[in-house]
């Protein structure tokens, strides 16, 4: 289906508070993932926040060089049982992240924006490394 302009900016902008999320839960996980079996996740956990500050800015960018006014709204982190738990979580959040990144970079070349969708790209390759990383470390 066809979207406009501005339901494209209104998706970077959830893309956005998502982002935002990510880097609140993942601060929280850093600092209370425990376990030895988890020690390089966690080493992995604080190398993605930094990417996901980088991702968050992207999305600003974009969003405001469309026209659009770059949301400062972060969704709720839910609470973690335990260490498995928290990286499951995170698992759950970063393949969301990466099917809507799928879903913007085709929507970006569908608007006939392919600057946008070439900003966008790393966003979606480094979300596929988190996502491999993640799954890795549960062993999936
Ligand atoms: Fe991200
Ligand atoms: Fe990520």
């Amino acid at each position: 289906m066809e979207i406009t302009r501005d339901q494209f900016v209104e998706n970077l902008n959830h893309d956005l508070s998502l982002e935002f999320t990510s880097i609140v839960q993942f601060v929280q996980h850093i600092a209370t993932v425990t376990g030895p079996e988890y020690t390089s996740t966690v080493e992995e956990l604080t190398v993605h926040v930094g990417q996901e500050l980088e991702h968050a800015k992207v999305l600003a960018e974009q969003i405001a060089f469309l026209g659009g006014i770059p949301t400062t709204t972060v969704e709720p982190v839910a609470p973690a049982a335990d260490s498995r738990a928290a990286l499951a979580l995170d698992l759950g959040l970063e393949t969301e992240q990466l099917e809507r990144y799928r879903e913007r970079v085709q929507q970006a070349a569908d608007l006939s924006l392919p600057d946008v969708a070439e900003a966008l790209r790393p966003l979606l390759t480094e979300t596929q490394e988190h996502v491999r990383d993640l799954q890795a470390a549960l062993g999936q």
